[in-house]
């Protein structure tokens, strides 16, 4: 591995050598601003990598593969909180105030239109990324207008963990492809002695970006929209109903555990570890955590189940952009190369089970047999719906995650809270 990397760096260091001077434009519209002038990528040195807490402990090691090829150009691993939130909230301040203390960031895939329109981060060479090898709608979710502002590092697609052990064992043929399926499964596991006083299925519920992803899978799996295909708010409709009763049903009924309500990605995936759930939504990052836990052997994944079929994940992932306020970025730029190669991306998926954004690897067999999930996870990823792409997500995650809290605490009817929603999204959204 570490001649590899050697030498898909001396390609790096010869670009660099040859002076990588850029010119980024743009053109403007729904009220973004436009990047024009020179962007150089000038600058050797100590840099800073900004992302999430490494919950998978893959990524500090990486980075101290990198320090040891480049002494004088080390990068320091700031880990923030687990929460989307939080870790949008720290890169704006930061970007607020200017400060250069921020270099590369990890960005969520649904902040690349506000961080772009705001200048806070750079456009970056398309040539001098191999997106080509790339899964095309992960590639998309790395431009603002036809700029490229970041590069895919890993996607994500929610899928469905299920206790294959117990289904079996219950006589339940195989995954439920509906809600129904669902819970006819779950009322035949908790006829087993193994499955008394286990919960039904978990989600990430918390009021917070996971669910903003749990509630537009909801909808989506039940055939409605948050936005239709001109980027309209279109979520007050009977399908969109469905999707979010479907939720506060289940919350009800206790098909979805109670806790749940205070679930990140990562108190369910614990839930799950225990032996407390039979079914889970979540990420890819779980799959390699779960197979050393105590369900090790004991669970498959399958595509999340919809209202009359096969449902619809939310697309998620993270791409590396470049602080407009950093310093180094001649540094910074050959580091993006590096943590975003397929050789890396590679690595990511063996040691994290992470969903890397190059398309061949879910095709290799060796890793196929290596990792069943592997073609489950690029159907959840391609079939995955983005999340609304606009300058204004913050506003417009914000409206989903009040409205639908609302809808699932029994403070507001499914009715009342998408009336209510699609209201705010067309105030936020201007149309
Ligand atoms: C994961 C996804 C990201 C999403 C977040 C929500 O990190 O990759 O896109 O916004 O979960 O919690």
């Amino acid at each position: 591995m570490k001649t590899r990397v050697t030498r898909a760096f001396s390609s790096v260091a010869a670009l660099t050598a040859a002076g990588l001077v850029l010119t980024a434009c743009g053109s403007s519209g729904d009220g973004g601003s436009e990047q024009t002038g020179p962007a150089s990528f000038e600058g050797r040195g100590p840099i800073t990598y900004v992302a999430a807490k490494d919950t998978t402990g893959t990524v500090q090691p990486v980075i101290d593969r990198w320090n040891k090829l480049h002494p004088d150009e080390k990068v320091t691993f700031i880990q923030l909180p687990t929460d989307a939130d939080s870790q949008r909230q720290q890169m704006i301040q930061n970007a607020e105030t200017k400060s250069d203390a921020y270099t590369v960031l990890s960005l969520d895939v649904v902040w690349t239109s506000e961080f772009a329109a705001h200048r806070w981060i750079d456009r970056l060479p398309e040539k001098e990324f191999p997106l080509q090898k790339m899964l095309k709608p992960v590639m998309e979710t790395a431009k603002y207008r036809d700029g490229l502002y970041a590069v895919p590092a890993s996607s994500d697609g929610g899928m469905l963990y299920y206790r294959s052990d117990l289904l079996k064992k219950a006589g339940v043929a195989g995954p439920p492809k509906t809600w129904a399926e669902l819970k006819d499964a779950c009322a035949k596991v908790r006829k087993l002695p193994e499955g008394k006083g286990m919960s039904c299925y978990a989600g990430q519920f918390q009021k917070y970006e996971g669910l903003t992803v749990n509630f537009a899978e909801a909808v989506h799996s039940a055939g409605g929209v948050v936005t239709d295909a001109n980027g309209t708010p279109d979520v007050d409709t009977p399908a969109a109903r469905k999707g979010l009763d479907f939720l506060t049903g289940s919350f009800r009924d206790g098909t979805i555990a109670k806790e749940a309500i205070t679930y990140q990605e990562e108190d369910s995936r614990q839930a799950f570890q225990s032996g407390r759930l039979i079914f889970l939504r979540n990420w890819p990052y779980v799959y390699s955590l779960a197979q050393k836990s105590k369900v090790a052997g004991k669970f498959e994944v399958a595509p999340l189940p919809g209202l009359n079929g096969p449902g619809a994940s939310s697309l998620g992932g993270h791409n590396l952009a470049l602080s407009s306020f950093a310093k180094n970025k001649a540094t910074a730029l050959d580091f993006m190369k590096f943590f975003t190669s397929e050789q890396i991306a590679k690595h990511f998926l063996q040691d994290a089970s992470l969903a890397p954004p190059y398309a061949r690897l879910y095709d290799d067999p060796a890793l196929v047999k290596q990792y069943p999930y592997l073609p489950v996870l690029k159907q959840s990823v391609l079939r995955a719906v983005p999340r609304p792409r606009v300058v204004q997500y913050g506003d417009v995650t914000s409206a989903i995650q009040r409205e639908a809290y609302a809808a699932l605490n029994g403070g507001k009817s499914s009715a009342q809270a998408l009336t209510d929603l699609q209201k705010d999204l067309q105030k936020v959204m201007g149309r």
